[in-house]
């Protein structure tokens, strides 16, 4: 159970029995951290329905709570003008709470659901290179993942690549002029298709651009481009053998990407996925009413009468008769229903496509291609800035591979990782070691720059303040960690037992605060979920390390002479240290064992 949840208990029945309702009994964090650490503000709203000052009907609350045992609950139970409970949680209490925490794997988190969810996100285009803009579906969606995990339920994560459009056309356009003699042009082969592609990633990258920026030029060009295009899509078999090569070459080389970023998919569906159902969606939508024609494509109204906002009709063809972006999607919605079900699908995409999902989902709800009760969510993402607040290019003023970003935090990284052990006086360095610790820290750094904005804002990346240790970054959640683990590993040294430790009462001031900041877990977790707002959990985990620095820095921990105390200290750091874990798994990255 979540901690304010259970301090609420006692609070609603003594509101019972001075006899009023328990509706506004909930007890909440303290908004003057200075006067106490909790309150509940339920007695000013019953003042009117009352008829009675609010002071009152508190001092009444106070008497019933004390009269029920409330003061093992509360060590403090102040009634203050105009009518309000101010409430200090008993040490006794939090000490319970923080064992049964310690005792449950989901530190107290109760388990909704479970509802099926399909996350998509990643969303990257075949054949062009991951570049800054791929950084952030990748890294938001994973997280979002893997906070619907922990919440319970049952979570699929698609990638839903761009590979069926112009771009593979134009790719398969480019190969025929230079390389018309391959075997996959001879329109009248029958034999099998050679295992090797005829090209190699490096090349692939390079065919593309050039591709396209010939087809901006030259008009014949870019209809033999669409024609290729059309005959992929048909079905012409070397077409498909080429585009099972580019497939091929392009994924391997984005799992690599990926990789690096720690990010997974448990679905690697494309554009091309849902290619063949589209046909029978198309002729539903018509045959039941849902698509009109409209200066020759067919589109599906979605304009509502309450909309403030222009909303255009959602395009199913285009007039030449060709499936577009919205086909897929509406097809690949289609699908989702059909082999998983879900109850909710979340997609991680830009919030320049923000309009263009409303759309979406408009039509797809309208047309009965999703259920009414199945939710849809987009989470919009705005953009990666440099320090120009212009979106991030290389230095150059080309678009930044999202490989480059990663080697550049890296890089940096392991220089700051190298420095801090010359000046700590290390003079051994064991450069593997530091390389791969750099690379933990740098992914830390990238993903908490990331992760630590509200989504839906643009910021600002930063190299020199994403990789400092110190403020809220990454590298000082790992550094704090880090710190813990040190400790735990010195008092083992010193012929401890973590595993013999004991959560007990707190008493000092920092003691105390770390306690409590520990015990708003589970309600974290939870509206990090609901609001799909990873940026919750980051704001935790930074509020935890300042509060586990200032315990440190106050309390004499090894040295602590008194056994039992220095256990309680103990236990009180490792429930920590397995808090910190929990909240950069839910992150996606992980934490070394030193730094
Ligand atoms: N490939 C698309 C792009 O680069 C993103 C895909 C987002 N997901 C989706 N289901 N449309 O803009």
């Amino acid at each position: 159970m979540e901690f304010l949840a259970s301090v609420s208990e006692i609070m609603k029945k003594a509101f019972e029995q001075a006899g009023y309702p328990s509706d506004n009994a909930g007890v909440v964090i303290s908004n003057r951290p200075d006067l106490c650490q909790l309150q509940c503000n339920g007695a000013m709203a019953l003042a009117k329905s009352a008829h009675k000052a609010p002071f009152v009907i508190a001092e009444e609350v106070a008497a019933a709570l004390r009269d029920l045992g409330g003061e093992k609950v509360f060590s403090k139970i102040e009634v203050v003008k105009p009518g309000f409970l101010n409430l200090d949680a008993a040490p006794s209490f939090v000490a319970e709470y923080l064992r049964s925490m310690q005792a449950d794997e989901k530190l107290g988190m109760e388990k909704c659901g479970p509802k099926k969810i399909i996350i998509d996100y990643g969303g990257p285009n075949v054949a062009k290179p991951l570049h800054v803009g791929h950084l952030r579906s990748a890294v938001i969606g994973e997280s979002v993942k893997r906070i619907a995990r922990f919440a319970g339920h049952d979570v699929t994560g698609d990638i839903h690549m761009g590979d069926w459009g112009l771009q593979m056309g134009l790719i398969i356009c480019e190969l025929k002029e230079r390389k018309p003699e391959l075997v996959y042009f001879d329109e009248s082969f029958t034999g099998e298709y050679p295992k090797e592609a005829p090209f190699t990633i490096s090349e692939l990258e390079e065919i593309y651009p050039t591709a396209s920026g010939k087809s901006k030029e030259d008009a014949d060009y870019k209809a033999e481009a669409m024609a290729c295009t059309k005959k992929l899509q048909d079905g012409q078999r070397g077409y498909r053998a080429l585009w099972d090569h580019i497939m091929a070459v392009s994924v391997a080389d984005m799992k690599k990407n990926y990789v690096n970023l720690n990010v997974d998919f448990d679905l690697w569906n494309g554009e091309s996925t849902v290619h063949d159902r589209i046909p029978a969606m198309v002729s539903r939508l018509r045959s039941e009413g849902y698509a009109h024609e409209s200066e020759g494509a067919l589109v599906i109204d979605v304009k509502e009468e309450t909309d403030t906002k222009e909303m255009p009709p959602c395009m199913v063809l285009k007039s030449d008769g060709a499936s577009l972006y919205n086909t897929t999607d509406l097809a690949t919605l289609e699908m989702r229903r059909e082999q998983a079900d879900p109850d909710q699908v979340i997609y991680v995409v830009d919030k320049r496509q923000s309009l263009y999902f409303e759309q979406i989902f408009r039509a797809a709800k309208k047309s009965h291609i999703v259920k009414d009760e199945t939710k849809l969510d987009f989470l919009g993402f705005g953009t990666v800035n440099g320090k120009d607040g212009k979106p991030y290019k290389t230095r150059e003023g080309g678009v930044m591979r999202l490989s480059m970003l990663i080697e550049q935090i890296r890089e940096a990284m392991l220089k700051k990782i190298i420095e801090n052990k010359e000046n700590s006086g290390d003079t051994d360095i064991d450069r593997a070691a530091a390389e791969q610790t750099a690379n933990m820290v740098a992914l830390a750094a990238i993903k908490y720059g990331d992760l630590s904005n509200q989504a839906s804002k643009d910021y600002i990346f930063d190299v020199d303040r994403f990789t400092s240790f110190e403020g809220d970054t990454g590298p000082y959640i790992l550094y704090t960690m880090v710190r813990i683990k040190s400790i735990l590993d010195r008092y083992e040294a010193q012929g401890g037992k973590v595993s013999d430790t004991v959560l007990g009462e707190a008493e000092g001031e920092d003691e105390i605060a770390l306690s409590l900041q520990l015990t708003g877990f589970a309600k974290m977790a939870r509206e990090a979920f609901e609001e799909l707002a990873p940026h919750k959990v980051c704001a935790y985990v930074y509020d935890l390390a300042n509060a586990l620095n200032r315990f440190y820095h106050s309390t004499r921990i090894l040295a602590e002479s008194d056994a039992d105390r220095q256990k309680r200290y103990i236990a009180l750091l490792a429930l920590t240290e397995r808090v910190f874990e929990t909240g950069i798994e839910l992150l996606g990255f992980e934490c070394p064992d030193r730094m």
